[in-house]
């Protein structure tokens, strides 16, 4: 509609331009002729006016020309003019054609907008589909290798199951035997059992029968009338002995302390026993075998009377240092000789300490044999072989006077005397 009204304007304009146009070729001629003309005259004198003339008539010549030319033009421009107004006209309805083809292009592009983002919906959607289609796709070759994985966990399962199914069934048969293998080991426990009571009852019989040969040996061995301890070498113990004068009595025999056959004498292991005793006591014999003890002067008379017998002396200091002395004619004499000391040769790793008692009657606080102007016995109560009182007093009072005077020891813990027959 625009374009229209502007070309309107335009031809408005055009046509008022064209009114009163002349042409220039009229206008010199005219000149020319007035030239000659006035060649007849006073040229000087009216030569200025001529020329005025000229000029007014050129200027006039001009605008006529003009005129012409512009009717000329005029009509060339009507011409023109109407040819332009057909030419408008045309143009008008090709304007006008143009406008419907402008709307037509307008809905079409409209439509093709609206078909533009049909398609542009279309697509998205294609795309988001696509994009589903292509997960899905995606998630369909992730499923395929995942069944193709489950089935050869299938697989493995199936053989891991028949493999365990196997081993089940020879667990089940090792369980049989097993069991079967501990009834068995049950039935083998009791017999054992019942064997061990056997056994436990037999080895208590062969106790019982071992203590009974033992007995039997020793009433056998005691059958013998021995006067010494030298049968008892395998039964170290209290055994009773024979002896002519003073009949049967009961002797400590030992076989560990210097070797077997030895009858104990006189103990000092615990300090127990009363060592302040009187003659008939010390003559008699006192204490216990277990613990301390003196066997009695009248059996050590009796039995050193038959054969020679050496002296075994055991010294234990407070120390604990051990020691020996040995003599080798242990004798003691008669009542009537106040049961009087002989010891024979000495040896040991100690002093020959008793020496000093050698050949000295025995004394007791109710007999004084002893060398010293007092009783010794009552000054040490005890009794004891005495000389000037003592250089060894293994009958002194346990803890106090119980000594073997010596370099190497003096106070003693443990005293034993012992005596066997000596070998010829
Ligand atoms: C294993 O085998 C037994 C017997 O064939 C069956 O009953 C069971 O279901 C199987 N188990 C599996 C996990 O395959
Ligand atoms: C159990 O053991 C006995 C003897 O050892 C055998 O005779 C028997 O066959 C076994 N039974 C089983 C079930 O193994
Ligand atoms: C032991 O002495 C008794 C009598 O005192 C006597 O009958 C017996 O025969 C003696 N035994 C031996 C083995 O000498
Ligand atoms: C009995 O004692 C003697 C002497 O000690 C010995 O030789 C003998 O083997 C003993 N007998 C038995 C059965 O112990
Ligand atoms: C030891 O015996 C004597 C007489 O036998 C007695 O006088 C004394 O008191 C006794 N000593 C002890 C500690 O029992």
């Amino acid at each position: 509609m625009g374009r229209i009204k502007i070309n309107v304007v335009l031809l408005i304009i055009l046509k008022l331009f064209l009114v009163g146009t002349t042409t220039g070729e009229e206008t010199y001629e005219n000149d020319r002729q007035i030239d000659e003309l006035c060649s007849s005259y006073t040229y000087k004198s009216v030569k200025p006016l001529l020329d005025y003339f000229r000029q007014v008539r050129n200027e006039l010549d001009q605008s006529e020309i003009k005129e012409k030319h512009t009717s000329e033009i005029n009509a060339d421009l009507m011409i023109k003019y109407h040819e332009i107004v057909g030419i408008h006209e045309k143009l008008m309805k090709e304007a006008f054609q143009l406008d419907e083809y402008k709307n037509q292009i307008i809905r079409k592009e409209n439509d093709l907008q609206l078909c533009q983002s049909k398609v542009d919906k279309l697509e998205s959607e294609i795309n988001s589909q696509q994009t589903t289609i292509n997960l899905n796709w995606f998630h369909c070759l992730h499923l395929s290798d995942k069944s193709n994985k489950l089935e050869i966990c299938e697989d493995q399962l199936k053989k891991l199951n028949s493999s365990v199914i196997e081993k089940d069934e020879k667990i089940s048969g090792y369980s049989a035997t097993i069991q079967n293998i501990t009834e068995h080991q049950k039935t083998i426990s009791l017999k054992l059992e019942e064997r061990q009571t056997m056994l436990f009852k037999k080895d208590k019989d062969i106790e019982i029968c071992h203590a009974e040969i033992i007995k039997l040996n020793r009433s056998y061995l005691n059958k013998m009338n021995s006067s010494s301890c030298l049968p008892f070498e395998e039964y170290p113990g209290v055994h009773e002995i024979k002896v002519s004068g003073v009949g049967s009595f009961d002797v400590l025999c030992d076989s560990q302390l210097a070797g077997p056959g030895w009858i104990v004498i006189q103990q000092r292991i615990g300090g127990k026993e009363n060592f302040t005793r009187d003659w008939a006591t010390y003559r008699k014999g006192f204490g216990s075998m277990d613990s301390d003890f003196f066997l009695g002067l009248e059996k050590m008379y009796r039995l050193t009377s038959l054969q020679q017998y050496e002296l075994y002396i055991h010294l234990v200091t407070l120390s604990g240092s051990i020691f020996y002395a040995r003599y080798d004619d242990f004798k003691i004499s008669d009542e009537d000789n106040g049961y009087a000391l002989s010891l024979g040769t000495f040896r040991g790793n100690i002093e020959n300490t008793m020496r000093d008692s050698d050949k000295m009657k025995f004394t007791t606080f109710d007999r004084d044999n002893d060398a010293s102007s007092d009783n010794c016995a009552v000054w040490f109560n005890s009794g004891w072989w005495y000389n000037n009182c003592f250089k060894c007093n293994l009958n002194g009072l346990y803890g106090k006077d119980l000594v073997w005077w010596s370099e190497t020891a003096n106070y003693l813990k443990e005293a034993k005397m012992l005596i066997r027959p000596k070998d010829e």
